[in-house]
């Protein structure tokens, strides 16, 4: 394993012990408000001290951007970690046990590495710049899925951006119409694990942050997806609005979605 990736994983399960811990003692657990149905809690906190502790004890140069520190630039910019410490904030917070810690790594603004971390199941996705990804040290990889006829389609609603109710619920209804099924399970870095492990066909949603898709866009890429904005560009890291998947399905999800996504998300 790349060192920059196993110290990575040693922060992801340093953080999966303190969110797991708090899991079992929920009413402990003080929830705030940053925003409209955005919610931070103690336990983010400290599981996003307890990685950036251990990242930079290995790595005291290198920058951070991390979703409830913001930014902590390093003597090194040419090393950027990018940290989502509780990645489905509101399933923890109720009390559903799907929820991931997400890290990647970028080096001179390409995607290096990526860890993303179940601590309930105990599940370790984990991906190296051409050298595929993994699932618990074994190989994974995108299902190449041809069409819609028969796949699962992984999404998160716009429940953030709620002025774009309209345009998600007829891009969800032209998918859902074509496909099998679609989930909805409250992690988006668990969604893109999903997709690189092949349990899903493809994902999208809109609005996403760096910190929710940095690790698991290099995740599908590995493991032999592709990971696209809404228009088939590479905007998405800017956008948030996100499409991942095998080649065939996303050309067929980007057709299907193209007619609704209006001035706002054609990006
Ligand atoms: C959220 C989750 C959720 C997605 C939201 C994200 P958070 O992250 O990934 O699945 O639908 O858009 O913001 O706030 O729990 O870290
Ligand atoms: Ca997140
Ligand atoms: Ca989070």
């Amino acid at each position: 394993m790349h060192p920059m990736l196993n110290i990575a994983v040693r922060a992801a399960r340093n953080a999966g012990s303190v969110i797991v811990r708090a899991f079992e003692q929920l009413d402990k657990v003080e929830v705030e408000s940053k925003g409209t149905n955005d919610f931070v809690t103690s336990v983010d906190l400290s599981a996003e001290q307890a990685i950036i502790d251990t990242l930079r004890k290995s790595y005291p140069k290198h920058s951070i951007i991390s979703e409830e520190a913001g930014e902590l630039k390093g003597e090194d910019n040419d090393y950027q970690w990018i940290i989502d410490p509780l990645d489905g904030t509101t399933n923890f917070i109720k009390g559903i046990p799907h929820f991931s810690i997400s890290i990647a790594l970028k080096v001179k603004g390409k995607l290096d590495q990526a860890v993303i971390y179940d601590p309930i199941r105990g599940e370790l996705f984990t991906a190296s710049r051409g050298k595929g990804a993994q699932l618990n040290g074994f190989r994974i990889r995108v299902k190449q899925h041809k069409d819609l006829s028969g796949a699962i389609i992984a999404t998160g609603f716009p429940f953030k951006h709620k002025q774009h109710t309209n345009a998600y619920l007829e891009m969800f209804k032209t998918l859902f119409t074509k496909t099998s099924d679609m989930r909805r399970a409250g992690s988006a870095a668990l969604d893109l694990a999903y997709v690189a492990a092949g349990r899903v066909d493809g994902f999208f949603e809109i609005g996403l942050k760096p910190w929710d898709t940095a690790a698991g866009e290099l995740l599908v890429i590995e493991a032999g997806g592709l990971v696209t904005d809404f228009v088939g560009g590479h905007n998405h890291a800017r956008s948030g609005n996100i499409v991942a998947g095998s080649g065939r399905l996303l050309k067929e999800v980007l057709k299907d979605i193209r007619p609704h996504l209006g001035e706002t998300l054609n990006k």
